[in-house]
């Protein structure tokens, strides 16, 4: 939530800075801002209220000219998104200028405190507080210092940095100018993202790796604690309680063209196609025909290790929520070990048996999600062997497991997940047929699977000519206010998945459920004006959904129907249908979600909503 960049070297820092706040966009939208520092040391801000849209053209009438700044746009959680509180803020008399990510919990007192010594609040923010702050330090320190500058750069602003993180409680992502040092920036980090960009005498910084994108291709993950001092042509990290730190530079993985839109209107369409790709990814090298299992290269653990696991909890947030739903169906079915799957924001604050044989994966597309944070780290805590299922290389949840699994679906921008979700189911059944061939599969069952598995991509590609149907329902169906959606068994994720999907980027009220289950309260709402969206495919409970649809039908209720070709039975009693290619039971979760998406998608754009950018969302989510 919320997107910082900064930029230090010699271009037009404004260009860069805009350029990856499009690209953050994403984290947050209600406002944005920059703040450059000239060549006199001036430093000048522009921020607007709304989408990064308007700030541009503040900055295409005003421009703002300097190799040095800061920029940030926003997701608004202290104080409502005005222009008054869309970052930079700046503390005393323009000392310094920030950017941050992140909650501070205790700001009222802070504030409280710094107002007595006169420092004057023109935000509803609780970062402004960090500024005043900072401030504060930097003049305690100017009076005590004993440490010249010229000794260790920079050292008093480090100082006085530190100084003021260590009265914070909660969490940053922060980026720091001085009006006294213009040549510099001063980034830290607890529970928010950042990264550093390094390039030929610039330097980058930002949220995630996605604006160092045909930039560089040099960058620095910054951990918790750690402060980093950047010029023009130097980067130096410290820890925010000890000394310097051994920074390693890795490569960038992500390309200039993996994050624009490649001519598609909206990155969910983008990344909607995208899937055929994603999921071949998300399998590539992981399939192993001689041993008719899975592998995984960085699980961390032994094969002792792995084969005492009697318990899985598979942990996450919202779409994520529903991939791990799909993984305990499909682990039990193919492993026989128990599963628990748990909302993250609960399991942080239970405190569930701790048992030596129980394995917790958190799944996350970001990695970056405050509560899958958060629940791993008291997992952790409790003595769990902890591993993440995330999207994004180096974020906080992959760095703080033990080890993991990427899903490599490439930068996911829309705010509503899709191609993250299908390579989620993935990467879980392919856990479920790794730890099945571990224990009661057999070489030849082993086999059949890992057949499905590679037939995937091209059943997708055929799933995506859905497209035309989709949209064609979708004309009829917009008007709409409320849609059930029911499946069962392992499409009962899908569901799920389903109504998420629409209700977040249409507003339409959306309800997913076990087929079976909507007798016991929900079929209340079944009537001619709410359609009920079942996932048909073949299989054991085909008779069963079947029986559910005459429910519906016979109170009034328009069905539409996901169904595999050739299915006449539910042709005949639905009211539409769209058909998607025959799989095996297990994935075809992967391929019914294909349809969800795109009739979600259509409704959405009929109803004239911000595809992207749904109202009051942001895709990585790390407040609580
Ligand atoms: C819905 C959606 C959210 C996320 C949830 C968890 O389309 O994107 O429900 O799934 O916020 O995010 P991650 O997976 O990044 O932890």
């Amino acid at each position: 939530m919320c997107g910082i960049v900064g930029y230090v070297g010699h271009r037009e820092a404004c260009e860069f800075l805009l350029d990856g706040l499009r690209r953050l966009e994403y984290r947050g939208y209600d406002s944005a801002g920059v703040a450059i520092t000239d060549q006199a040391g001036d430093v000048s801000i522009c921020k607007t209220a709304g989408r990064i849209e308007r700030l541009a053209s503040a900055l295409a009438s005003s421009p703002l000219q300097g190799s040095i700044g800061i920029g940030h746009t926003r997701w608004a959680t202290h104080g409502p998104p005005t222009e008054g509180n869309a970052h930079p803020h700046i503390g005393g008399e323009r000392v310094v200028t920030i950017c941050h990510n992140g909650v501070i919990e205790n700001f009222q007192e802070l504030k409280a405190r710094l107002e007595t010594e006169g420092y004057v609040f023109q935000s509803a923010t609780d970062t402004e507080v960090i500024a005043h702050l900072i401030t504060d330090c930097l003049e305690k320190e100017s009076s005590e210092s004993k440490v010249s500058d010229s000794v260790a750069p920079y050292a008093s602003l480090v100082t006085a940095v530190k100084a003021a993180l260590s009265q914070l409680r909660g969490t940053y992502g922060l980026v720091v100018m001085f009006r006294d040092h213009p040549g510099v920036i001063i980034a830290a980090r607890l529970g928010s993202p950042l990264v550093l960009g390094i390039g030929d005498d610039e330097h980058f910084v930002a949220s995630d790796a996605s604006p160092l994108a045909g930039y560089t291709d040099k960058i620095v993950y910054l951990s918790d604690h750690q402060v980093a001092v950047i010029t023009a042509d130097s980067v130096r990290v410290t820890h925010r309680d000890h000394g310097e730190v051994r920074h390693s530079v890795e490569n960038l993985q992500v390309d200039a063209t993996d994050v624009d839109l490649a001519g598609y209107p909206h990155y969910m369409l983008k990344e909607i196609f995208e899937q055929p790709e994603s999921i071949k990814n998300a399998m590539r090298g992981r399939l192993c025909e001689d041993d008719a299992t899975a592998m995984f290269g960085g699980l961390n653990l032994t094969p002792q290790q792995l084969g005492s696991v009697n318990r899985i909890i598979l942990t996450a947030c919202g779409t994520s929520w529903h991939a791990a739903l799909l993984g305990e169906y499909l682990i039990e079915e193919f492993a026989r070990i128990p599963v628990e799957v748990e909302y993250a924001s609960e399991l942080r604050y239970r405190n569930p048996p701790v048992d030596p044989g129980t394995l917790v994966f958190a799944i996350s597309q970001s990695g970056e999600t405050a509560d899958t944070l958060g629940a791993i780290r008291e997992m952790k805590r409790k003595g769990h062997r902890t591993l993440a299922i995330c999207n994004t290389v180096g974020s906080s949840i992959a760095q703080e497991a033990d080890g993991g699994i990427y899903l490599h679906a490439g930068p996911e921008i829309g705010v509503a997940s899709t191609k993250a979700y299908t390579s989620q189911c993935m990467v879980l059944s392919l856990l479920a047929l790794y730890f099945g061939r571990m224990r009661h599969l057999s070489f030849d069952a082993g086999m059949r699977i890992i057949n499905e598995f590679h037939a995937l991509p091209s059943k997708v590609r055929a799933a995506l000519q859905t497209d035309e149907e989709s949209k064609r329902i979708a004309a009829k169906y917009s008007g709409a206010n409320n849609f059930l959606y029911l499946g069962r068994q392992y499409n009962f994720p899908t569901a799920l998945e389903g109504a998420l999907k629409l209700k977040e980027i249409s507003y339409i009220h959306a309800e997913g459920y076990p087929a079976a289950e909507m007798k016991h309260g929900p079929i209340a709402l079944v009537d001619e004006a709410t359609p009920s969206v079942f996932i048909v495919p073949q299989g054991f409970v085909y008779e069963k959904v079947l029986a559910n649809i005459e429910e519906v039908k016979a109170r009034g209720g328009p069905v539409i129907a996901i169904v595999e070709h050739g299915d006449t039975r539910v042709a005949a009693l639905a009211d539409d249908v769209i058909s998607v290619p025959s799989v095996a039971e297990f994935v075809q979760p992967i391929v019914s979600a294909i349809p969800l998406q795109l009739l979600s998608y259509h409704i959405a754009l009929m109803r004239g909503c911000d595809i992207d950018k749904p109202r009051n969302l942001a895709k990585s989510v790390t407040v609580e």
